[in-house]
């Protein structure tokens, strides 16, 4: 008897057990996930604790950005978790987010930026990243891009040697490591004045291996690290906290910041006359020792005008780094111009490989332009020639390095679309879907389609405002672009005058990106070159 009491009391108390639960996760999905719904903004369905992010993780990022752009219309919402993020592809909206009302949207959300790494112009937000932005700019103004050519050069020259072994060979090349090894030169040499021999040892290079590893970590790590931020962040934490065995992100970044910090130690006990280095690390201890106000002063030539108004000038001109500050951003400029930039020329050799009658074009023009100048290419070339401009901007519409932008509310604000207002929080997330709008046959049509004929001075006119952002807009736009568009053209100036991309028969007919988290990354590309 006493048993069949305990039998059905127990069985009742799981019964309230689990209506208890049942109704918590009610309460808690309903209070989390009925942001979006409540004001009447569509959107995929969330999962209970992940959001939207399963899909995330298991489909590849341009093709679910393309289905919920071509779904849901100019704004949609969906989850990170239980995070909610406003998407939002109308023009006017995107003018006004990016460059009007960019007092209102300052900041990125951080996700699991740790260590070092929070220093970075990435990351920072409100007066920190004012005043890191504006010591960082004069170091990107085209004088001191020219300075960089030079270095760049050489790196050209050994991507040349690279290209003339294959040649001979007649073997297929990988282009992502070919241009990975290349911008990796590119980025040590002009961010550290450091010789890594990366184009001859490729992956057994140090430098190069820990620098890739943090781009290309294992599925199941993204996938953890995607699906359970928190719980990343909190082992982040402890590792730190009992200096237990680190994860590869920590090594390799714990590597770098090893490299930068031995530099900055060797420049420091130099005589300050032997210390004429040209490279952003340099430039950097000097904006750190408060030498750069000359550039300071100029910076109206470059990007101050951007930002709100004399207040914030004067704040913005107070800026100095700290030495974490310079080693941070010392990394960065590695981190964020070795993957970008060489995924540009990736798909820059791709389509002029697909196109050969385009290259053709191509070449002719760059030849001219070399030889009018006595057998050299000129920085004013590089920069202006216009077949040249297009084919990188058509690349960069297609293939977008970055496939969306992002931006943090930091005041609340009110958007209009379509006649309806939406209310957007302090600290809410906006995401601009780039790719997505770089695809639309309403703004580029026949969008899949390589045709770098769009953007010659004589069609500019037919181009949709704001339709065009792989690097990014406004005061926080890609602050390396003047960088990454004298590498990538030089790069393909110097190959183009003496080899001659062609297909393979393992040369894909389309591209298969990779499954990574904002950036568009390929799978394999087998090249042949030629020589001319
Ligand atoms: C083809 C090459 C590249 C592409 C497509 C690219 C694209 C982008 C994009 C889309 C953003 C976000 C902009 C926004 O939110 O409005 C960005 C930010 C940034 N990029 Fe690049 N990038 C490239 C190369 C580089 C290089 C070479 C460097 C450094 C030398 C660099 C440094 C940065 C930095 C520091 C930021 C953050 C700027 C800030 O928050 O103030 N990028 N980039």
């Amino acid at each position: 008897m006493d048993s069949l009491f305990e039998a059905g009391y127990s069985a009742y108390s799981s019964l309230i057990l689990l209506a208890i639960t049942v109704t918590t996760v009610y309460f808690y999905y309903d209070s989390t996930y009925s942001f979006f719904k409540k004001q009447n903004i569509p959107g995929p369905t969330p999962l209970p604790f992940f959001g939207n992010l399963i899909e995330q993780v298991v489909r590849v990022i341009p093709d679910l950005e393309i289905e919920r752009y071509q779904k849901y219309g100019k704004v949609y919402g969906y989850f990170d978790g239980s995070h909610p993020i406003l998407n939002i592809s109308d023009l006017q909206v995107i003018k006004n987010i990016l460059i009007r009302d960019f007092d209102s949207f300052v900041d990125r959300r951080n996700r699991n930026t740790n260590g070092i790494m929070r220093h970075t112009l990435l990351s920072l937000k409100g007066n920190e990243w004012r005043m890191t932005r504006n010591t960082l700019s004069p170091t990107f103004t085209s004088g001191k891009m020219k300075m960089m050519m030079q270095l760049m050069s050489g790196c050209a020259d050994d991507l040349l040697k690279s290209l003339e072994k294959k040649a001979k060979s007649g073997e297929d090349i990988n282009v992502k490591d070919l241009f990975g090894f290349f911008t990796m030169d590119v980025v040590a040499k002009c961010a550290f004045a450091t010789e890594t021999h990366v184009q001859d040892m490729g992956y057994d290079n140090p430098f190069m291996k820990q620098a890739s590893q943090l781009f290309t970590p294992p599925k199941t790590r993204m996938a953890i690290r995607m699906l359970l931020p928190k719980l990343t962040m909190v082992l982040y934490k402890l590792t730190n906290m009992f200096k237990a065995t680190k994860t590869q992100d920590q090594d390799s970044m714990g590597y770098l910041e090893e490299v930068v910090r031995s530099i900055i130690k060797q420049r420091s006990e130099m005589e300050s006359n032997e210390r004429s280095y040209k490279d952003f690390l340099q430039l950097l201890l000097d904006a750190m020792q408060g030498k750069d106000l000359e550039d300071q002063e100029n910076l109206k030539e470059t990007e101050l005008h951007h930002v709100n108004g004399e207040e914030d000038q004067q704040d913005m001109r107070k800026g100095t780094l700290s030495e974490d500050s310079v080693v941070a951003n010392a990394i960065l400029v590695l981190v964020a111009g070795y993957e970008t930039t060489a995924t540009l020329l990736t798909y820059t050799s791709y389509s002029l490989a697909k196109n050969p009658e385009k290259q053709e074009i191509l070449r002719k023009e760059i030849k001219a332009a070399y030889e009018a100048a006595g057998n050299q290419l000129l920085y004013q070339d590089i920069s202006s020639l216009k077949y040249l401009d297009a084919v990188i901007m058509e690349t960069l519409r297609m293939y977008p390095p970055v496939v969306r932008l992002s931006r943090q509310c930091t005041k609340d604000y009110s958007l209009e679309v379509d006649g309806k207002t939406i209310l957007v929080k302090k600290g809410d997330e906006i995401r601009i879907p780039s790719y997505a709008i770089h695809h639309d046959n309403q703004f580029y049509p026949n969008h899949d389609q390589w045709n770098p004929e769009r953007f010659l001075p004589e069609n500019k006119d037919k181009l949709t405002p704001y339709t065009y952002l792989p690097f990014g807009g406004g005061p926080r736009n890609c602050i390396g672009m003047r960088f990454a568009l004298l590498e990538a053209k030089l790069a393909i100036s110097k190959t183009l005058l003496e080899y001659r991309f062609i297909e393979s028969n393992q040369t894909p007919d389309k591209i298969d990106f990779k499954n990574a988290l904002f950036l568009l990354t390929p799978g394999k590309i087998a090249l042949k070159v030629e020589k001319l």
